[in-house]
């Protein structure tokens, strides 16, 4: 079994690395591999909602990390999404890159579980989880939980490693996202209902 471990920060070793890694070594104890996935530094597309990918099963736009990383997603049994927290949300290159991924997927994804860690230095963490969430929440994925929303604080990856509570919680959401695979492992996935889309009109 395999986690993604999308670190969704420009910084390649920064603060949410650093609440990553504590996933992944807590990840390696309970026997679940896991690899990282670094968005880096270059331009990422946001989505123009050409609707291509309904049809090809990919972004059609090939020059960024889009399908790259929907790869990698598929490709995982469990995916943990990591962003620093910008302006109280998640980084827009990381949104820009998961409405192309999840746009294309929902089929796809279900029934994989997902879970997101913030990094902040002061606020905005609770708002960022939130929205980071509700990726899985609309795409049939079971979300693994911790002992408190998933969050560590810190301007610097030393300051991370000073929050206790915040690498508690890292470590705690990796035991769980381990027991849930585990317990899933050979089980029957239910059967998706064709969706129903009434645009709130009727
Ligand atoms: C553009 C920008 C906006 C930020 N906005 C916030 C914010 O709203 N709240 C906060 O607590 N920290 C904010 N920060 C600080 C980062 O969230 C924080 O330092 C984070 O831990 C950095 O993670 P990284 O090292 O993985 O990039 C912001 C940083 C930047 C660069």
């Amino acid at each position: 079994m395999k986690v993604l471990l999308v670190n969704g920060s420009p910084n390649k070793k920064g603060c949410t690395f650093t609440a990553l890694s504590e996933v992944k070594n807590q990840l390696e104890k309970e026997g679940i591999d896991s690899e990282f996935f670094w968005i880096g530094t270059k331009p990422i597309r946001g989505c123009i909602g050409c609707r291509k990918c309904k049809s090809t099963g990919v972004c059609a736009f090939d020059d960024d990390i889009a399908n790259e990383l929907l790869q990698k997603c598929l490709e995982s049994d469990a995916i943990v999404i990591g962003s620093p927290v910008y302006y109280a949300g998640p980084n827009g290159a990381l949104c820009a890159v998961l409405d192309r991924v999840f746009f294309s997927s929902v089929e796809r994804f279900a029934h994989k579980p997902g879970a997101c860690v913030v990094s902040c230095r002061r606020g905005g963490a609770s708002s960022s989880f939130d929205r980071l969430n509700k990726y899985f929440t609309i795409s049939n994925m079971p979300v693994v939980s911790s002992r408190y929303w998933n969050s560590v604080h810190g301007n610097t990856p030393d300051e991370v490693k000073q929050d206790l509570e915040g690498l508690q919680v890292m470590r705690t959401l990796a035991k769980n996202l381990a027991w849930m695979l585990n317990s899933i492992k050979n089980q029957e996935k239910p059967k998706l209902e064709v969706g129903i889309n009434t645009n709130f009109i009727r």
